[in-house]
């Protein structure tokens, strides 16, 4: 343990006889871990120097590791409460491993040379983190002092890679950016949390859209969805076109195998959707040859689907995306215009609702819908007809705002809060269902913000309960199969990275 952190444990050990453990002593939590991903980090740059394998990785991960979960035992025996940190460690070994194999790879020389300039920079990173493990405020939002030796280190570290001869395409400068990247998110992981706990702190879910496949096939997948997220909605798979592919012939197996890993993760299970007159609704549904017919089926479908799931899928979309494109009043008073509203008029939603209501009456269930996060005759119209539906007495019980950005421009925190508050003012509860933010145009920094926003609009608002991310990782986007090819609009990048955008979403979980 450094100097300042042993000081801290000794106040804090003290202070905790007489009253009860604070949370989250920041300095106290934090130090030992830093100071053990700092000696991770020089160890990583020094394996490298002599062709790090993959046993040489896995025995430095093990070590900090070790360390990391020592120092949140030890100080959770003398009363602070650390524990919720202790999931972190992995995501941040995998950070150092990153910049060292970016150190490496920028570097070219002899041997002898690009030891030099590694073991350079691994020593900087451990001094940097020990240091900033040393000074760590007591809580967050206190802001850090001025650090003059944080400053005489990053001097010291760009004079002696001024010195070193072999080339390299990062400059002194842009070498200490990327040390210093590393501790600006060492120090989040060793003193905040994974996204799920932070959610699950300031009472919210934070959720994501998710097919079976992507989490059979791609191993990175589930270990990442059940650290990060305490809410699954499937992404297909609970729609018409798979439970009920034929007409009365039901498929579960693949909304199954989500409900599956969600309850071996503790997560909750969001459901979409039960009807959905735009998509992903089968020629035989479109076809009904009469409001008999079409009742039958809205019927007998959505009792059907619900019941399988009752007790496990929580909440609903009973109905997806009930108005039009832009909420313009057409011939349907801005109602999409489909099968059932053609059979069944208007009414259809208030009948879907008592349907799913009477399948599963501990359920909650949701209208969702686009466009609707902005001010305008869209938001307009979905307020009226959840006001309506809640006037008539339906079981209506939270709306969904889908939030996927870019399309009407990026709306700012005060902008979707007013538009979430128009819906909890009328009792209802409201998620953001569906979000991702397109950054090929606006970069990776203003997609940053535009997460962080989004996840203090929602902490804002008591009614607001989740916020779903549509999909993990940019790679599997449904974007790039509609229109945006390469597009990256989620919290994790094509190899698993966490993207500025993770760490906007940590920040906002963060406000308060
Ligand atoms: O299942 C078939 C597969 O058998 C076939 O090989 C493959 C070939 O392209 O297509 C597969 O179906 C695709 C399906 O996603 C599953 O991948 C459909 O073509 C494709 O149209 C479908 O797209 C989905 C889209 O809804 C359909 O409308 C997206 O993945 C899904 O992200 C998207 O989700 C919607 C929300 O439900 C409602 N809000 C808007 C959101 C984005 O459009």
């Amino acid at each position: 343990m450094t100097g300042r952190a042993r000081i801290a444990a000794v106040l804090l050990l003290l202070s905790t006889r007489a009253a009860p453990a604070s949370p989250l002593p920041l300095d106290v939590c934090g130090g030992d871990k830093l100071d053990a991903l700092g000696n991770a980090c020089r160890a990583l740059f020094r394996s490298e120097t002599h062709g790090s394998s993959v046993n040489d990785r896995a025995r430095i991960t093990a070590a900090a590791a070790r360390r990391w979960h020592r120092a949140d035992a030890a100080a959770t025996a003398r009363g602070a409460d650390c524990t919720s940190a202790t999931n972190a460690i992995a995501p941040a070994v995998t950070d150092l491993s990153l910049l060292v194999a970016r150190f490496d790879q920028s570097t070219g020389g002899t041997r002898a040379c690009r030891s030099r300039r590694l073991r350079a920079a691994g020593a900087a990173c451990r001094a940097l983190l020990r240091n900033a493990g040393d000074r760590l405020p007591s809580q967050h939002g206190v802001p850090s002092p001025p650090d003059p030796e944080a400053a005489q280190l990053r001097a010291g570290f760009q004079a002696r890679w001024q010195k070193i001869r072999c080339p390299t395409s990062f400059t002194p400068d842009s070498a200490t950016a990327a040390l210093d990247g590393i501790v600006e998110r060492g120090i989040g992981d060793a003193t905040t949390l994974t996204l799920r706990e932070l959610a699950t702190n300031a009472g919210v879910l934070v959720g994501a859209a998710v097919e079976p496949e992507h989490i059979a096939n791609d191993p990175q997948f589930g270990p990442t969805l059940a650290q990060e997220f305490s809410s699954l909605t499937p992404e297909n798979k609970m729609k018409w076109d798979t439970t009920e592919p034929v007409r009365g012939q039901f498929d579960f197996t693949p909304g199954d195998a989500l409900v599956d890993f969600a309850e071996q993760h503790g997560m909750r299970v969001r459901g979409t959707a039960l009807f959905w007159g735009r998509l992903q609704l089968p020629d035989y549904v479109k076809a009904a040859a009469s409001a008999d017919d079409a009742r039958a089926m809205l019927t007998i479908h959505i009792s059907t689907v619900v019941q399988h799931w009752a007790g496990r899928v929580a909440e609903w979309d009973v109905v997806n995306e009930p108005l039009t494109l832009l909420g313009d009043p057409g011939t349907t008073d801005g109602l999409d215009d489909h099968v059932m509203l053609q059979k069944l008029g208007p009414g259809y939603i208030a009948e879907a609702l008592a349907i799913a209501h009477a399948a599963d009456p501990a359920a909650k269930l949701y209208l969702n819908d686009f466009f609707v996060e902005i001010p305008g005759q869209k938001q307009d119209r979905f307020v009226r007809l959840a006001s309506d539906l809640l006037a008539a007495g339906a079981p209506l019980h939270g709306i969904g705002i889908e939030s996927h950005m870019g399309f009407v421009g990026f709306p700012s925190g005060d902008v979707l809060e007013a538009a979430i508050r128009r819906f909890t003012d009328l009792g209802l509860e409201v998620e953001l269902t569906e979000v991702d933010v397109p950054a090929l145009t606006r970069g990776l920094s203003a997609q940053a913000d535009s997460y962080r926003s989004i996840f203090a609009a929602c902490l804002a608002v008591p009614g607001c309960r989740a916020v779903t991310t549509w999909g993990v990782s940019d790679r599997y986007s449904w974007l790039r199969n509609f229109g945006a090819p390469g597009e990256i609009p989620l919290l994790f990048d094509d190899d698993w990275r966490r993207k500025p955008a993770y760490f906007g979403a940590r920040a906002g979980l963060l406000a308060r």
